[in-house]
């Protein structure tokens, strides 16, 4: 195996972070957690300094905006409702700001009741809803897009720009439109579900998706997943994956028939595969029925391993493994070596826990907030296609910098998706081992050739992080790296820009109102 050779090269890490003196501004950090209810629309933003003239693109991240309204709050952080910000670079050196509420039906319906309305959400509200809006809350289903952004092709095999539309995601099938140059909701999108006729609308609920669809190499479609629950004895649960020429237009690749449903976040692509993690943590439907609340329906198996299924996206034939017991919610990049054989990056923790405490009672408190118990770790897994076995491999860290694998939000130069790379880019938490709110931006050299970097500064969150490349740009890390800041000293918002090969903040603009958490998004350089 040609992955024996790699060896371990004294790592020189060229490290920003200040761990003395380090005092905690917990109101400023609460900022994120905090409802937001002003929309602005193309408002003029001014960088510190002069912006690259070949910067033009929009980046647009979904994420929060309203965490209670009227009667009601929310108790999870992840069911705060959907909130869509960018940033507009039009190529001479201006930008402008935008940021807007969803307006799916759950917001819609909750801002006309002026209560948030019976939908379902990941844990509940506060109080709880009584019997007969919990009922509502199942015939309503999942409505609060506030996880991705993602552009899908609305006419199979085009890559014109006039057939692209940009869309609003979470870990559900229904997905909603939005006008990508405003920020306005254009409405939902509930594609049918792919398969035989009559197969299909009843005997199973096909919900669960990903929020992370992850375009096919050199083509027009996308992949994603989606898992089908059986309510028949005779027929098996199972995970699809299901390719997207358009958003109307939809087919299964491959269906893995389960017994018990895993729940995913996310998966890897290749140039000929797809490769599902199948972590033991799967959907425990009686729970959820009882409770609607998914995240009190997933049971853990910390003594299980992981199912490994590589997926050949020509021939739709699935290549079964298993490896360590591991939890993920991030593939971070995969790709095929010379040998045919798959390298897979991704972020895994011990155990699932850390999600069911990501409450808002938790996030708002330090100590509490403390007390949660971040594992993750960036690792790697080599899939060897001929002796169907995965080995798993820890990167290295230089002593004292063991943070610079304990990150989540995994971003790449996406030139490099699926090909062999060298630079990640994450957001580390807890560096100094104690604090939540201590956190960097970190680059690891997944190449170890002692390239890794670290930036931090006290009481400044920032965001996951958007790679642009450089026009022509021959170097990986050639670009710029865009990041939605928090400064709790200052209790402002930012966008900043940093210098990825250096890992310093360049240039930055100051926000005409706080930007609350968001979670993911992209860079679209047709959108100015
Ligand atoms: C988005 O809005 C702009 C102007 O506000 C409009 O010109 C354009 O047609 C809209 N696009 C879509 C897809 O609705
Ligand atoms: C980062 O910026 C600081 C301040 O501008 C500068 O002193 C330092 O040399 C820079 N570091 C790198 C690695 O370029
Ligand atoms: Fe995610």
């Amino acid at each position: 195996m040609d992955f024996k050779m790699l060896y371990q090269l004294p790592l020189t890490v060229c490290i920003f972070l200040k761990f003395s003196s380090f005092v905690e501004t917990s109101d400023g950090f609460n900022l994120l957690y905090t409802t937001n209810s002003l929309e602005l629309e193309n408002f003029p933003i001014r960088f510190e300094k002069e912006l690259p003239k070949w910067l033009k693109g929009t980046l647009i991240r979904n994420g929060f905006g309203r965490f209670e309204l009227g009667k009601h709050r929310m108790i999870h952080l992840f069911d705060a409702y959907a909130k869509l910000s960018s940033w507009k670079f039009k190529g001479d050196g201006q930008a402008t700001f935008s940021t807007k509420f969803v307006d799916s039906s759950f917001y819609k319906k909750s801002m006309a009741s002026g209560d948030i309305a019976p939908f379902i959400t990941f844990m509940g509200v506060e109080p709880p809803f009584g019997i007969l809006e919990s009922m509502n809350v199942l015939i309503n289903g999942l409505d609060n897009m506030n996880v991705n952004v993602y552009p899908y092709s609305k006419v199979a095999g085009s890559s014109e720009i006039k057939d692209r539309g940009y869309y609003a995601l979470t870990d559900f099938w229904k997905i909603y439109e939005f006008n990508a140059t405003n920020l306005n909701t254009i409405g939902p999108v509930q594609a049918k579900i792919p398969g035989k006729p009559g197969k299909t609308a009843l005997g199973f609920l096909s919900f669960i998706s990903t929020a992370h669809p992850l375009p096919e190499i050199g083509k027009t479609s996308s992949l994603v997943f989606l898992t089908k629950l059986s309510l028949f004895p005779w027929e098996k649960h199972s995970v699809n994956l299901v390719r997207i020429k358009a958003t109307d237009e939809r087919e299964i690749v491959a269906s893995i028939p389960v017994d018990q449903l895993p729940y995913m976040h996310s998966f890897s692509v290749t140039k000929n595969y797809a490769i599902l993690f199948f972590s033991p943590i799967y959907i425990n439907i009686v729970k959820i029925a009882k409770t609607v609340h998914p995240f009190e329906g997933l049971d853990w198996y910390g003594d299980r391993q992981t199912d490994v299924h590589v997926i050949n996206l020509k021939t739709g034939a699935v290549t079964s493994m298993k490896t360590e017991n591991t939890f993920t919610m991030h593939h971070a990049n995969a790709y095929e070596n010379e040998n045919g054989n798959i390298v897979l990056d991704l972020v895994t923790y011990d155990d699932p826990n850390f999600i069911t405490s990501m409450t808002l009672d938790n996030f708002r408190d330090p100590k509490k907030r403390n007390d949660i118990s971040f594992t993750a770790k960036f690792k790697r897994y080599y899939i060897d296609m001929k002796e169907r076995n995965v080995t798993p491999y820890s990167f290295p860290n230089a002593k004292g910098q063991e943070f610079m694998t304990r990150f989540d939000f995994p971003k790449i130069n996406e030139k490099y998706r699926a090909k062999k790379y060298c630079y990640m880019y994450g957001i580390a938490v807890k560096t100094d081992g104690k604090s939540l709110t201590k956190g960097a931006v970190v680059k690891k050299d997944v190449c170890e050739k002692g390239r890794d970097l670290a930036y931090d500064l006290d009481n400044v969150y920032f965001s996951e992080t958007v790679f642009v490349p450089t026009p022509n740009s021959k170097d990986e890390d050639d670009g710029i790296l865009l990041s939605s800041v928090l400064d709790a000293n200052e209790k402002k918002s930012y966008l900043y820009i940093m210098d990825p090969k250096t890992m310093n903040v360049t240039n930055r603009a100051e926000l005409p109102t706080i930007v609350p958490y968001t979670l993911h998004g992209g860079f679209f350089p047709e959108i100015h």
